[in-house]
């Protein structure tokens, strides 16, 4: 490690020469990634799942094996990793993974990493009275988080993918066929909801871009595509255009939910609203903001 390790008076690690043991890397780890500032985790945490990673072990196996020591090469990959999280990269990205609803997913720089609060979207979706069978199309899917996490608890779910990027769709179809998904997760690369056909849909789901293009949390979300996360000049551009174009994709009863930023509640329903859709309503986080909106398909 560079610096903040703990040193010996000659101001060399206690293990130099050679590369630290399990518990000391961790130790040292975590000192230095208290410097994030930017950390969502603790830094506790996220010097588990550098080093763990590195080791291609699970966190658990960690406090058991404290004594075991590392190889050169892990050591210097551990401080090029903890040198890229102190600029403020992802820890997904640093790991290639991330944990969303039940499953883990391979996550890189051509998809968004998939929030927490997106769960609430799949949870919302999955408690709808919808046919058994139901036709579903993700709109903006990335790493294919949600259309995954759906066709995992719906086994008799068909789920189209649709994304316009297609270094984010190949995300999507390689976490597809890691899960043994990909027979009943379709990926297509499209303009939201061109795809699909007139009337074809009992459920359109969408967690599209929704900042705005001066949005002040754009800096710190600067490893994240733009194109995952700006709208346009209000950030309601592509929430609007997906409420319009997927009134005609919806079967008679088939519901369209879309996430949307903390503030964009009032605004995605009265849009909802105005484009005739029934029974509209949101959806709040644990912190009591809206962050989803759906309306069941306008009366023709
Ligand atoms: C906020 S990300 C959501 C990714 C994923 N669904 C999730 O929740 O983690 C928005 C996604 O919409 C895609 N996208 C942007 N404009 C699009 C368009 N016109 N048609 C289809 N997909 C689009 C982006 O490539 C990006 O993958």
């Amino acid at each position: 490690m560079p610096c903040k390790t703990p040193t010996s008076p000659n101001n060399s690690p206690p293990w130099a020469p050679d590369p630290p043991r399990v518990g000391q890397a961790l130790r040292a780890l975590r000192a230095r990634l208290r410097e994030n500032p930017d950390s969502a985790d603790p830094a506790a945490q996220e010097a588990e799942w550098l080093l763990a990673h590195v080791l291609g072990w699970p966190r658990s196996r960690l406090w058991s094996h404290a004594e075991t020591p590392l190889s050169v090469a892990q050591w210097d990959q551990l401080a090029a990793l903890a040198s890229r999280r102190l600029t403020g990269e992802p820890l997904a990205y640093l790991t290639g993974q991330t944990g969303f609803h039940a499953l883990t997913l391979a996550v890189g720089p051509a998809s968004l990493i998939p929030r927490p609060e997106t769960e609430l979207l799949v949870e919302t979706a999955l408690a709808l009275a919808v046919p058994a069978a139901a036709r579903v199309a993700d709109l903006g899917t990335g790493s294919g988080a949600i259309a995954l996490a759906l066709a995992a608890e719906r086994p008799h779910w068909q789920v189209v993918a649709v994304d316009r990027s297609a270094a984010a769709l190949a995300v999507a179809r390689a976490n597809a066929e890691h899960l043994g998904l990909a027979g009943r997760v379709h990926c297509v690369q499209a303009d939201w909801c061109a795809p699909l056909a007139p009337a074809g849909c009992d459920l359109i789901v969408a967690n599209p871009p929704y900042l705005a293009a001066d949005d002040p949390h754009l800096p710190t979300l600067r490893h994240e595509p733009r194109s995952a996360l700006v709208a346009g000049p209000t950030g309601l551009e592509d929430l609007a255009r997906i409420i319009h174009e997927a009134a005609a994709s919806l079967a008679p009863e088939g519901w369209l939910l879309l996430e949307h930023g903390w503030d964009q509640g009032q605004a995605v329903q009265d849009l909802l609203t105005a484009a005739g859709y029934r029974t509209v309503t949101g959806r709040q986080d644990f912190a009591g903001h809206d962050r989803i909106g759906l309306g069941q398909r306008p009366h023709p």
